[in-house]
């Protein structure tokens, strides 16, 4: 095969750009349907809410659809602002909203890495941390995690660990807790003994992407720590509790500086009139948020159940997934869900080949996993399965 000719602005690529592996997402399950000829599949790969966005918001966005799109957005987005900084007591001049909250680590990555600077973040922590920081040609510190055996948090990132490997050169900390993929989590203690250790010069970046799901003594003390710290930027999203994934919004509270800072580099109208509104409206039917908080937290305890059951680790989880353990490469697991309809998320780039993570859906989506992965299971290879 002829080789491609070296196309000569390749040599002005930014050095971690050449060798950046993008995001790998949750397969669509068109996809599917589309690769492997199955119909009806069961998508659980990218946590997402089986219930979906509050009936009001639907309601809101089918009016508003209707409305002039023409025009373009709130670019300072008044109303959404005003509510979240009644939400958290902080002030709009806090708030950075974006496009989902990957948009907003970026932009954080953007602000406060580069060249000499190190991003720091735990081993299997979220896959935009290592992205994030290797598209600013920054240098990476990994903190390795908390031993599979590990009696509360096995895989977790172990907060000590973060504290000895500080340098001066560490510009931004990317904690998410609870964490994706693990689903493990840091205690609020914890948590605030770091923010205490960490020098006044590092930002310390806090995800609470799946803070609604948490039992409320796990959550984050974040709003006291906002006012004490202003190196913090929390982040938040409304792409899995309030269901809202498809419309990516996301937000981050930080100091006005951090704030102005950020401002600076997003783009301008970067939410839509549509995610806006459906934000707005999301944020005052707390039933709906509950609804799905409850649902997933008796699912969650009727999968591991079922796992368990059929002699499966699964780690611990305040999140609306559920790592699991296969003790052996879970690929050819996932393959035979896969050939049954089931999209879950294999774990082997996050270093965890062993392991799957599969997200909670309804009732009827769950029974469906599991009775593909009992089937998966039963057989020898599930090729011999067909
Ligand atoms: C820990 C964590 N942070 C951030 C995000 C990004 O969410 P979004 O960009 O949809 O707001 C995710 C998505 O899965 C996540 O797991």
């Amino acid at each position: 095969m002829k080789s491609e000719p070296e196309l000569p602005f390749l040599r002005f690529v930014a050095p971690g750009v050449r060798t950046l592996r993008p995001y790998e997402p949750g397969m669509p399950v068109e996809e599917l349907e589309r690769n492997l000829g199955v119909a009806g599949a069961v998508k659980l790969a990218s946590n997402e809410n089986p219930l979906g966005p509050s009936p009001r918001v639907q309601e809101a966005l089918a009016e508003a659809a209707r409305g002039n799109l023409a025009l373009y957005p709130d670019d300072g987005a008044f109303r959404l602002k005003a509510k979240l900084a009644a939400l958290h007591g902080v002030s709009t001049a806090q708030i950075t909203l974006t496009h989902g909250s990957n948009t907003l680590l970026g932009l954080i990555a953007q602000v406060f890495l580069g060249p000499g600077r190190c991003g720091m973040y735990g081993e299997h922590a979220f896959a935009c941390y290592p992205l994030v920081t290797q598209a600013q040609s920054a240098e990476a510190v990994v903190v390795p995690s908390l031993p599979a055996d590990h009696p509360q948090q096995p895989y977790g990132h172990d907060l000590e660990g973060f504290a000895r490997r500080l340098r001066s050169d560490v510009a931004v900390i990317f904690i998410a807790s609870p964490n994706n993929p693990t689903g493990t989590w840091n205690a609020p203690d914890e948590l605030e003994a770091l923010l205490e250790h960490v020098p006044a010069q590092t930002i310390v970046v806090l995800d609470e992407a799946y803070y609604e799901f948490q039992e409320p003594d796990y959550r984050p003390r974040s709003r006291a720590w906002l006012k004490r710290h202003p190196n913090l930027v929390v982040t938040r999203t409304f792409s899995k509790a309030y269901g809202l994934a498809g419309l990516r919004v996301g937000y981050g509270l930080a100091h006005p500086r951090v704030t102005d800072l950020l401002h600076r580099v997003r783009q301008p109208f970067n939410n839509g009139t549509l995610a806006l509104l459906a934000a707005e409206i999301a944020l005052d039917d707390v039933e709906h948020v509950a609804r799905c908080v409850a649902l997933n937290a008796h699912e969650r305890a009727r999968v591991r159940e079922a796992l368990h059951a059929l002699g499966l680790r699964v780690l611990p989880s305040q999140t609306n997934f559920l790592a699991v353990d296969f003790g052996r490469p879970a690929a050819p697991v996932h393959r035979g869900l896969l050939e049954r309809g089931v999209i879950v998320r294999p774990m082997a780039s996050y270093g965890l080949p062993n392991f799957l993570r599969v997200s909670i859906g309804t009732a009827a989506q769950n029974d469906r996993f599991l009775a593909a992965l009992r089937e998966v299971l039963r057989c020898h290879s599930p090729r011999d399965c067909e």
